[in-house]
């Protein structure tokens, strides 16, 4: 599996909506390495253009060490998240660049490309032309001409360049939309595109920016007032970073892409320019990604993140400072983003969100029950896993049995969906249910009945298989916490497998449990119910 995030801008540093698009794709592709498949995940910054240009002057910094810098924070931000990417592509590398110039060549020599002047609209912070049109249909209260994405002002720009045929391609597009009703998740998202698609395309797409403009950029190799258009070269390293046109047989144990993640900001160039772009090279519809997965947007209560507003979050200071007295604040973060919202959906940010979810899911429920579970066989099996009961099951385990090795299934549909909260509320209602059946089957009187012993050992075992496949199926979402809970259960490091979720009774009957402190400490901020 080939799965990529964009590349990230790095005008500014990383906030909580980059994130979330890593977050979403590498819970993907953890998944994909649980079920014993191989996933490779990319990642990486995009780093030319003028509104990085603009940013390093601001800075008072070369563009090179500015972006140098920036590119950083980016690769701190995955390492504390546990984004476990597998290449890590900077679109000011030679090993980038030298595949733009000879893509840029290519099209040039085929004379696809065209030589003209644009006039139209430019927006700076999302770097895309807009016709008269398009910023025409953009509401904004102040009338003015504005981006119809971001709604910040556009500037009028005529300009020189060289162009990319859209229009005369759009039939093929249409065409192979037809016959890939999955190429875009979720459907909303294809119904936009299709219906997009039913209006004329703009004639052409620009590949290239002026030099006087823009210094920034990678040159383009056939004219040297021109550097690449940001968009062009950014969209390329998904294929350079796998050997595009340089490493045959690399690129085909890559290429196409499974799974790309975005915004639904930038549906439009990964669901039209980039499939264009990519048929423009002479890919055929076979070797077009299989999936494009755009996902909703992130506010602050009903608000836009934004500078001027002053409002934007940076995860570094929710995991250190929000989140300090969690000993996995990372992995707190990632449960509450991937289990807030529908994946798709737009969500709302808030601390006091994330401290109920805190509270409620993850101290309540799931901490409570592996503490509740792991402190019993510490006091009443001296700290060793009791067997499972000789003669099968009692009448009262087996829902809880049967829901813990169904959940594989229900997490195989969801992720099938990439539901994420799906996924991770058919796992917090196994936790739910076992902390119930805790209730029902009241360890502690069986502990001072004169023959309760064998119950209470069955029971407890009950109990370590369920926080088993728990620790398991958590992976993909909360890395830490699931090997923090499987290493309380003394698995050490045998790995973790999802179809050994399956597998029941699994664990070892008189294995030695290890530490279990708390897992979500309660602080001031975290309420009880
Ligand atoms: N550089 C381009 C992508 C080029 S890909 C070849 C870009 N970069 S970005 O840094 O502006 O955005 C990258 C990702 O972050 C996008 O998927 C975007 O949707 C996501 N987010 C940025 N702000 C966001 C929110 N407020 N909420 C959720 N995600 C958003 O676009």
């Amino acid at each position: 599996m080939y799965l990529t995030t964009p590349l990230y801008y790095v005008n500014a540093s990383p906030h909580i909506g980059h994130s979330y698009t890593s977050i979403a794709a590498d819970c993907l592709a953890r998944y994909y390495r649980l079920k014993g498949e191989r996933a490779f995940l990319l990642t990486g910054t995009d780093e030319h253009g003028q509104k990085i240009e603009q940013a390093a002057i601001a800075a008072g910094k070369t563009p090179q060490v500015f972006v140098d810098d920036v590119a950083e924070r980016f690769k701190a931000l995955w390492r504390l998240l546990g984004v476990s990417y597998d290449d890590f592509i900077r679109t000011t590398e030679e090993r980038h660049q030298r595949v733009v110039r000879a893509c840029l060549a290519r099209l040039h020599d085929e004379r696809t490309l065209l030589h003209t002047t644009y006039e139209g609209w430019y927006c700076t912070p999302c770097e895309t032309f807009w016709t008269q049109h398009d910023v025409e249909a953009a509401v904004v209260p102040s009338g003015s001409a504005a981006c119809p994405s971001c709604t910040r002002p556009v500037e009028q720009v005529k300009e020189d360049g060289w162009y990319l045929p859209l229009r005369e391609s759009q039939p093929w597009l249409q065409n192979f939309l037809r016959s890939h009703k999955t190429f875009i998740q979720p459907s909303s998202r294809f119904n936009e595109i299709a219906s997009l698609l039913e209006q004329p395309l703009p004639e052409y797409l620009c590949l290239t920016r002026p030099r006087q403009r823009v210094g920034w950029g990678i040159p383009v190799p056939f004219s040297e007032q021109h550097v690449t258009y940001v968009w062009f070269d950014a969209l390329l390293n998904y294929i350079s970073a796998v050997g595009y046109g340089e490493d045959r047989e690399r690129f085909a144990a890559h290429w196409p892409a499974d799974v790309q993640f975005i915004g639904k900001d930038i549906l439009r160039h990964h669901a039209v320019y980039w499939p264009i772009i990519l048929h423009a090279l002479g890919f055929s519809d076979e070797q077009m990604p299989r999936l494009i997965v755009a996902h909703g947007w992130w506010k602050i209560g009903e608000q836009k993140m934004s500078k001027s507003l002053g409002n934007i979050i940076d995860p570094f200071v929710v995991i250190g400072t929000v989140l300090k007295d969690q000993p996995y604040a990372a992995d707190v973060y990632r449960y509450f983003l991937l289990r807030e919202i529908p994946f798709g959906q737009d969500g709302s940010f808030s601390e006091e969100a994330i401290f109920t979810r805190l509270s409620a899911d993850l101290a309540n429920d799931l901490g409570n029950l592996v503490n509740r579970t792991l402190s019993m066989v510490d006091r009443y099996c001296h700290g060793r896993l009791p067997a499972p009961a000789a003669i099968g099951c009692a009448v009262d385990d087996e829902p809880l049995r049967r829901s813990a090795v169904g959940l594989v299934p229900t997490i195989e549909e969801a992720m099938g969906r990439v539901e994420f909260s799906e996924a991770l509320e058919a796992i917090m209602r196994l936790v739910t249910q076992a902390n119930r059946y805790i209730e029902v089957a009241a360890p502690w009187k069986l502990a001072k009945e004169a023959d309760g012993a064998h119950r209470l050992h069955a029971v407890l075992n009950m109990l370590a298989e369920v926080t088993r496949v728990i620790s398991i199926t958590l992976e993909p979402f909360m890395p830490s916490v699931a090997q923090a809970i499987w290493q309380q259960l003394g698995c050490g490091r045998a790995p973790r497998r999802l179809q050994d979720a399956t597998r029941w009774p699994s664990l070892a009957s008189g294995q030695a449990i290890g530490p279990h402190p708390v897992l979500f400490p309660r602080s001031d901020s975290v309420s009880t119910p």
